[in-house]
C-alpha cells in the first residue's frame, strides 16, 4: 500500500506508517505532475498540507486513491464534498497544532508588552551608540499577570490560548456565538490540573473590558474587528491575530495604533497574504510573524502521528 506524503511528513509519522507495512513516498511532486505520479505508483493515500491542491479533476483522474489526508486544520485545498461523494475518506488533524498557535499568541503578547519587537529592530542599529536612549524608550513595559485576556472564538485554539493565560495568572473572558459555557482544564507538569468554569460574554462587553484581545475564529464573511470595534476597546489595548487575514481590518488597525487606542498588535496572518502591506510590515507597534502559528517541530510530530494512526485504523 503506497502513501504519497506530498507536502512532507514527520519522521515519527513516516516510521509509524512504515512499521505498519505501508510504503511512504515522501517526495514533492509538482501539481501538474501529481495525477501521473499517483497513477504510475498506484498511490492509495495522498497526504497534503496546504500547498498541494486535491481538486475534483485530481480525484476523477486517480482511481487508486482511497484516502486524502490533510496535515492541519483547513481543508480549503481539498474538494472534500466531492471526494466523499466518490467514497474516499478525507481525514485531517484539527487538534495537533492548537497549543503551537496558542504559544505564538503569547510570544506576540509578551513581545508587545515589553516592546521586544521594536527593541529587536533598533538594538542592532543603535544598541552600542544610544543604549541609554533605548533603555528609556522601552522602560514603560507592563505585565500580563492580573490583566484580562478577551478571546474571540472559543474553539480548539481559543481554549489552548486560555490555558496559557490562566496558567500565568490572567483573567480570561471569551465570546463565541455557538458556546455559552466552557470548562477549561489547565494541566501542570506533574499531572495535576485545575479546571475553570467560564461563560461566554457578548462581543461588545469583551471589547470594552479586555486589556488584550486574541482572535481565534474561522474565516468570516466580513471583518470581526473594524473601526467600530476598535472604538469600543479600552485605551492602550493589545490585539493579536493568529487566526485568519481578513477578519481584522488592517486599515482600521493602523489608525487605532496611530491614535494610541491600540498600544500594539501581533500579527501572524495578513489580509493580503502572502504580500502583506508595507504599512503593516514597517509599523513599529506591530509584532510580526509569517503565518507560522502551527509550525513547530512538536506540532509536525503530532500531525504525522495523528495521520498515521487514522490511516492504520481505516485499513484495519
Ligand atoms: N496561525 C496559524 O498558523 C493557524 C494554524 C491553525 C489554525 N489557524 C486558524 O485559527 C482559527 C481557529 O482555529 P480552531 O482550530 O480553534 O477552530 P475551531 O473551529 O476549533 O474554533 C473556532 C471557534 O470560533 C467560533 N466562532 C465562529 N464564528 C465566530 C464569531 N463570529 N465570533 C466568535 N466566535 C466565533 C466557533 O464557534 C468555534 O468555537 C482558524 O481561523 C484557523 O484557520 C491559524
Amino acid at each position: 500500500m503506497k502513501i504519497l506524503a506530498n507536502d512532507g511528513i514527520s519522521k515519527s509519522g513516516k516510521e509509524t506508517l512504515e512499521n505498519a507495512g505501508f510504503e511512504v513516498l515522501a517526495v514533492n511532486v509538482a501539481q501538474e505532475q501529481l495525477v501521473t505520479y499517483i497513477n504510475q505508483n498506484k498511490v492509495s493515500v495522498l497526504l497534503v498540507r496546504s500547498s498541494t491542491k486535491v481538486t475534483k479533476e485530481v480525484i476523477d483522474a486517480c482511481p487508486t486513491l482511497k484516502i486524502i489526508g490533510r496535515g492541519g486544520v483547513g481543508m480549503d485545498n481539498i474538494d472534500v464534498d466531492y471526494a466523499k461523494s466518490k467514497g474516499l475518506h478525507v481525514i485531517n488533524t484539527p487538534e495537533a497544532s492548537s497549543s503551537s498557535v496558542a504559544e505564538l499568541v503569547f510570544a506576540h503578547l509578551f513581545s508587545g508588552v515589553r516592546f521586544l519587537h521594536d527593541a529587536n529592530r533598533n538594538m542592532p542599529l543603535e544598541g552600542d551608540s544610544n543604549f541609554k536612549k533605548l533603555k528609556n524608550a522601552y522602560a514603560k513595559g507592563i505585565e500580563l499577570r492580573g490583566k484580562t485576556l478577551g478571546i474571540i472564538g472559543f474553539g480548539r485554539i481559543g481554549v489552548a490560548t486560555a490555558r496559557i493565560a490562566l496558567g500565568i495568572g490572567m483573567k480570561v473572558i471569551f465570546t463565541d456565538p455557538f458556546l455559552d459555557e466552557a470548562t477549561v482544564t489547565v494541566p501542570f507538569f506533574d499531572n495535576r490540573s485545575i479546571s475553570f468554569d467560564l461563560s461566554s460574554t457578548p462581543l461588545e462587553n469583551l471589547l470594552k473590558t479586555a486589556d488584550f484581545i486574541s482572535l481565534h475564529v474561522p474565516a468570516q464573511k466580513s471583518y470581526i474587528i473594524g473601526k467600530r470595534e476598535f472604538a469600543l476597546m479600552k485605551d492602550g489595548v493589545g490585539i493579536v491575530n493568529a487566526a485568519r487575514g481578513g477578519i481584522l481590518d488592517e486599515v482600521a488597525l493602523v489608525d487605532a495604533l496611530e491614535s494610541g487606542k491600540v498600544a500594539f498588535a501581533g500579527l501572524d496572518v495578513y489580509e493580503s497574504e502572502p504580500i502583506p502591506e508595507l504599512r503593516i510590515l514597517m509599523h513599529p507597534d506591530i509584532s510580526l510573524s509569517p503565518h507560522i502559528g502551527a509550525a513547530t517541530e512538536e506540532a509536525q510530530d503530532r500531525i504525522g502521528l495523528d495521520l498515521a494512526s487514522q490511516i492504520i485504523d481505516l485499513y484495519k
